[in-house]
């Protein structure tokens, strides 16, 4: 008998792509990255490597959070999950941006760069602008001793193992993670939430890896429906609030994997410009997860399925029903808080690129044009 193998195809555990191995392993990423780091009755996120002093958090007057890439998007959410629950303002910025157009940066200014490599040369650039200027600055990366993470003043690691594929999953998704730990920690130091609501946030927090797997086991829908989108040219992603910050992650997913022109509109702005190239057959995929604005995200999809749009809808359980009144295909996802749907939403988008690559034949771990790491500018 001989056995065709290599060292590579062994480190694909029997997946197919790198890409689909890390898409399953976010479960785990999920687990690892909270794993020690929240107290045993679940009240209190502990994070005992930060330097960041209470009297330093609680003078915090703004937060910039700057990134590239995914890690940018990662970013998104973390504003989101920062604001609603320590209501400090937070800014996202584009590293590339950020070095360059002289910030307003303060010592009470908390910076907070997020990389998965912790070497892409554009956050390194910023992370030495905020200490030029002052600031604490925070590193979220997934690489101990990365440059970003010798060079920042506190390093909140991301557990969610080595990633090989160019498109980044599981670093995404454990950003997220890193954040919600990071928002709740600041919560308590400022006392803007309680400690109920806080084990409250803990509990659906520890739900999601189970919620992840869920999501895998329906990975045959997503394959068909990749498989009807991967004939378009262009395709749209909208949403409201968080499920905008996933379209802006699920757009980018599929334009680096797939080639398909993708946009990403918050679902309001529509009526301002992108609703013209709306016509009969697009894709149209609407995160409408958030309940306080679902009416307002309908409303979108219906303007966008009186052009003739093709719309699959990406929602809880609950409102299927009716949304599949107004929408083509409907996905559900499983329930969590509104400000943790981003931690499963995306993983369908992810699953919606990775199989559109596949049915164009592309190089999903390595597609054209794209590195990695960019260590230079
Ligand atoms: C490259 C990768 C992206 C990544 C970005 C930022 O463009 O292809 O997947 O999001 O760099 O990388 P970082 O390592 O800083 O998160």
């Amino acid at each position: 008998i001989t056995v065709d193998w290599d060292a590579v195809t062994a480190e694909k555990g029997g997946f197919e792509h790198f890409m689909l191995k890390e898409i399953y392993e976010q479960p785990k990423a999920y687990r690892d990255t909270m794993l020690g780091r929240m107290n045993p009755e679940g009240t209190k996120v502990i994070l005992p490597e930060l330097k960041l002093t209470n009297e330093q958090i609680k003078n915090i007057k703004n937060i910039q959070i700057v990134a590239c890439g995914t890690a940018y998007n990662a970013g998104l959410v973390g504003r989101n999950l920062i604001e609603s629950l320590v209501r400090i303002p937070v800014e996202n910025d584009i590293a590339s941006e950020y070095r360059y157009r002289s910030p307003i940066v303060s010592p009470e200014t908390l910076v907070i760069v997020v990389s998965q490599s912790g070497e892409t040369a554009d956050t390194l650039a910023a992370l030495r602008e905020g200490h030029a200027n002052g600031a604490h600055v925070l590193a979220i990366t997934n690489v101990v001793g990365s440059s970003i993470a010798r060079e920042a003043d506190d390093v909140l690691v991301t557990l969610a193992g080595p990633e090989i594929a160019v498109a980044s999953t599981k670093a995404y998704t454990s950003q997220i993670i890193a954040f919600g730990l990071f928002a709740l920690y600041l919560a308590d130091v400022r006392g803007t939430q309680s400690e109920a609501e806080v084990a409250h946030i803990l509990a659906a927090m520890q739900s999601l890896p189970e919620q992840v797997e869920a999501i895998l086991e329906k990975k045959d829908a997503i394959k068909a429906y990749a498989e009807q989108i991967a004939k378009h040219d262009h395709l749209f992603y909208l949403g409201r609030g968080v499920d905008y910050a996933v379209a802006q992650e699920g757009s980018l997913k599929l334009k680096e994997i797939s080639y398909i022109h993708s946009e990403a509109y918050a679902a309001g702005e529509l009526k301002h410009g992108t609703l013209a190239l709306i016509e009969e057959g697009v894709p149209v995929i609407a995160l409408a997860t958030q309940e306080s604005v679902l009416e307002k995200t309908v409303s979108n999809i219906k303007e966008v399925k009186a052009r003739g749009a093709d719309v699959l809808a990406i929602t809880h359980e609950e409102h299927v029903t009716d949304l599949l009144k107004s929408v083509d295909q409907a996905f559900a996802i499983p329930k969590t808080l509104p400000m943790l749907t981003a931690a499963l939403s995306v993983v369908v988008l992810q699953l919606l690129a990775y199989y559109a690559s596949l049915a164009l034949g592309h190089d999903v771990d390595k597609p054209r044009n794209l590195a990695k790491s960019v260590t230079v500018e």
